[in-house]
């Protein structure tokens, strides 16, 4: 097994008592003991403060954390989570600083992604009466990420509970945040919430806990952003669960503690998956037209639909040139559109770079139902117009009216195909139907 060793990169600062029921670490250094949150839980996970990227998609300015709980009740030991396998080490010296593996009765996985099951099996191995409780979604993850058959486990839903004597641990199913399997668990004296990644952040801070570590605002919207919002109709979900609960702290899988006012937490993922626009535009349906045009043929083209779209009631419609390159600004906005539309020439056999970069930046936000169409003009094979739909019907978007492609400069027939391109795809996105002619044979 690969060992990693938490460096000296982490920082230490003493820290203030602000709570007789959560118990800070002491400075000057974690050594490899558990940290208190209460007398009765601990937290046993790892730092890991030299990571610089995440699951690829995430670059980490200072790292990350792997945290994992232990809950003492008057009949057992709960160990929630684990860490990633070359954390082991670590892991389980801090786990045995609190706790003897025949004391533990159960062990709770809120999430099965490999930096919080990497102990998982060795921990099973040591503490072999130990039950493993997951959601039911995680059932045929787990044999398929540990590679185990021996694992016996119980699932769990919303309104289980396990109990640890004086002490209960009740689950809440989150499904989406941000694998299908995940779920958060609720200690219910205690009032703390185990979320797995959801409120998480990659911060690697030794003071662990929010009023303690520096500011990771940035860190925990980016982790949002990333991690959760292409998930987003599952948070709003999720904060169904969550928002009635009367939190003391909430323990999550990486970054801070959050024990310092941790209903703002919830309250911030309301904000951040709620709809922003929505009360502006009411009624009306939102259509956004992106071009980018080498000599202004498809810019042309992006006029004469804009000019279409925009007379039909109850669209509104908005138009934006890609030159510029910088495409973040308009994820935001295609999150909230009920139809985008794409303007791109044929450069080299395919559309062009910017277009594929406000497309590849789609994956963070939900796309699934959004109306979309295409348009360019090219030279000779025009490949850039399917090649963009598909890419659309791939982000599940409903493409069903066909591209138009126009041969070099448009003429004014042409334009006029693009008025009537422009009003079926308002058509499609308000519900109202042309007049059609049935033949009866
Ligand atoms: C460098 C370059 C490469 C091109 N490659 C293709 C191509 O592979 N296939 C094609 O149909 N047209 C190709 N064209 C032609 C353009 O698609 C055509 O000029 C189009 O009208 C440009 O539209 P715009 O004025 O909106 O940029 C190419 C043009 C340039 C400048
Ligand atoms: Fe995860
Ligand atoms: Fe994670």
């Amino acid at each position: 097994m690969h060992t990693v060793r938490e460096s000296s990169l982490c920082h230490f600062r003493a820290v203030t008592v602000n709570d007789a029921a959560l118990q800070p670490v002491t400075a000057p250094g974690l050594q490899d003991k558990a940290v208190a949150l209460s007398d009765r839980v601990h937290w046993i996970g790892a730092l890991d403060p030299t990571l610089r990227s995440f699951d690829i998609i995430l670059k980490t300015a200072n790292g990350t954390s792997y945290n994992a709980y232990v809950v003492r009740g008057s009949e057992g030991v709960a160990v929630i989570d684990t860490v990633k396998e070359g954390f082991s080490d670590v892991f389980f010296q801090r786990l045995e600083s609190v706790t003897d593996y025949s004391e533990i009765k159960y062990i709770v996985l809120n999430h099965l992604e490999p930096d919080h099951s990497g102990a998982l099996p060795e921990l099973m191995r040591r503490a072999p009466q130990a039950r493993l409780f997951i959601s039911q979604r995680a059932q045929t993850m787990l044999k398929a990420l540990l590679k185990h058959d021996a694992f016996e486990f119980t699932p769990v839903m919303t309104g289980d509970s396990i109990s640890l004597g004086d002490r209960t641990l009740s689950f809440l199913h989150t499904p989406y945040l941000h694998w299908p399997d995940t779920q958060c668990t609720w200690l219910v004296e205690e009032r703390v919430l185990f979320s797995g990644d959801v409120f998480g952040c990659h911060y690697c801070d030794a003071r662990l806990f929010n009023d303690s570590v520096g500011d990771f605002r940035f860190s925990f919207e980016y982790y949002y952003a990333h991690i959760m919002r292409p998930f987003r109709e599952f948070v709003v979900q999720a904060l169904e669960l969550i928002e009635p609960l009367d939190l003391h702290c909430i323990a999550p899988a990486h970054g801070p503690i959050l024990r310092d006012r941790p209903k703002q937490y919830p309250a911030h993922y309301r904000r951040l998956s709620s709809p922003m626009l929505h009360s502006e535009t009411g009624h009306e349906k939102t259509l956004l037209i992106f071009y980018i045009s080498a000599y202004g043929s498809t810019a042309r083209m992006a006029e004469a639909v804009y000019a279409a779209v925009s007379e039909v009631e109850g669209v509104r419609a908005s138009m934006y040139d890609l030159e510029g390159g910088e495409v973040a600004p308009f994820v935001d906005l295609i999150e909230e559109a009920d139809a985008i539309l794409i303007g791109t020439p044929t450069i080299n056999g395919d559309a062009v770079k910017p277009v594929w970069d406000l497309l590849s930046s789609l994956a963070v936000i939900p796309t699934r139902g959004k109306l979309a169409a295409v348009f360019g003009s090219y030279g000779w094979s025009g490949e850039a117009v399917r090649m963009v739909e598909e890419r659309l019907r791939g982000l599940k978007m409903r493409v069903p009216v066909e591209g138009l492609r126009i041969k070099l400069i448009p003429t004014s027939e042409e334009l006029a195909a693009c008025d009537k391109f422009g009003h079926a795809i308002a058509r499609e996105l308000t519900g109202m139907q042309e007049d059609r002619i049935v033949e009866m044979a």
